[in-house]
């Protein structure tokens, strides 16, 4: 035993112990890391350093392994007399002394310094959690600025329905009051109220769904289309004052994907946004909106129009982040690299397909999320 000790002495940190934890033998490596000498660590237990960092359970669980005289293996964060911590990958074997009446061990404890490992591991830990933080930051950061190019818009469609609203209970109210009151009138007017107050209600709901912070959300089940019809109904004024023809396919159905919805209605006004800009200076400006489910259980989302198209040497160039051709102020460059971040995020993908007059971008989401591994 002496032997395998000494010959382990060289490159490892070693320690032994009597069956109730208290130490019995450190070497020199074990009390070079640990700062204490020998003298102090010797018939003290190797709570001497613990740092506090694991839980009881823990070291409850490593007692539970060697007591059956199985050997345990984990990585232990311990103290040094001076404070500092330090890391070790730790082995412990049993050694049976004794078997009757009562088995009995002696532990031999082999340790390896993985410190500068440990924090090499936390600081790219650290470094992808900030990365995660910027990266919603700045999603967060381009859908305000497009919420505030759309502003003006919302406003405008949220106004009409409720004018019209105002003007139809007026029209009620005039009617019990010149005694004009009937029934059927009443009806067909409070009809008209309720078509008002859902189609503001839409609007809200799309605006809602929107205008949050979505990225922490878990993925959901979703069904998007109301989604979609309520973009498609906040951007409306701005199609309007183009004179923008917009036709949608698919969008009849139920269509469940799982997704974060704020981010997937993220990418929907990014595209259209675009479009609108790409068609307005078309003489006949049209937007085409195609929603599919493919064979492979995805969900093919098509943006089209007939707008002033992109040169086949611009292709890949428009994904990358602050690439724009609109004027200073106007553009950020950051909506379709925003876009694809989002897409890739839900394992999808997002694309300029090939078409002879249109400009044609294609979103493609599985159904479903794969599992985490
Ligand atoms: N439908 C389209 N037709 C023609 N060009 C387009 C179209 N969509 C995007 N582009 C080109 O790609 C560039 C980058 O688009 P992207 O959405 O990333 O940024 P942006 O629209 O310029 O600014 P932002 O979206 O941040 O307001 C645009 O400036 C434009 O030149
Ligand atoms: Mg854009």
């Amino acid at each position: 035993l002496k032997k395998i000790i000494q010959a382990l002495d060289t490159s490892a940190i070693v320690a032994m112990t009597d069956h109730y934890g208290k130490i019995e033998y450190v070497n020199p490596l074990f009390c070079k890391i640990s700062k204490y000498s020998a003298e102090e660590l010797i018939g003290n237990t190797h709570r001497i350093v613990n740092s506090g960092f694991h839980p009881p359970s823990f070291f409850k669980s490593m007692w539970d392994t060697i007591l059956q005289g199985k050997v345990w293996k984990g990585e232990i964060k311990n103290k040094a007399k001076d404070g500092s911590t330090y890391w070790v990958f730790t082995s412990i074997v049993p050694l049976e002394i004794q078997s009757t009446p009562q088995k009995k061990y002696k532990f031999i404890s082999i340790r390896f310094d993985i410190t500068q490992q440990k924090e090499a591991e936390e600081k790219i830990r650290k470094a992808m959690e900030s990365l995660k933080e910027e990266r919603a930051k700045t999603i967060y950061a381009e859908k305000m600025a497009s919420l505030g190019e759309l502003s003006a818009g919302i406003a405008h469609e949220l106004g009409n329905p409720l004018g019209a609203l105002r003007g139809r209970i007026e029209m009620l109210d005039q009617q019990i009051l010149n005694n004009k009151f009937s029934p059927e009138k009443a009806h067909k007017t409070l009809e008209k109220v309720l078509q008002l107050t859902d189609k503001i209600s839409r609007i809200i709901r799309g605006l809602s769904a929107y205008a949050r912070d979505g990225s922490q959300d878990p993925y959901q089940k979703t069904d998007i289309i109301p989604m979609i019809q309520g973009i498609l109904e906040f951007s409306n004024e701005k199609f309007k004052k183009q004179g923008i023809k917009v036709e949608t396919q698919g969008i009849e159905k139920n269509l469940h994907i799982e997704c974060r919805e704020a981010e997937i209605g993220q990418v929907f006004v990014n595209l259209l946004n675009n479009a609108c800009d790409a068609v307005s200076s078309s003489k006949d400006p049209r937007i085409w909106l195609e929603l599919s489910k493919t064979p492979q259980d995805t969900l093919k989302i098509r943006v089209k129009d007939n707008g002033c198209g992109i040169p086949p040497e611009k292709k890949e160039k428009i994904f990358q982040s602050f690439y724009t051709t609109k004027k200073a102020g106007k553009g950020t460059g950051l909506g379709l690299s925003i876009s694809r971040s989002i897409v890739q995020s839900h394992h999808g993908q997002i694309y300029l397909e090939d078409h002879p007059e249109l400009t044609s971008f294609v979103v493609e989401l599985p159904l479903k999320q794969p599992s985490p591994s």
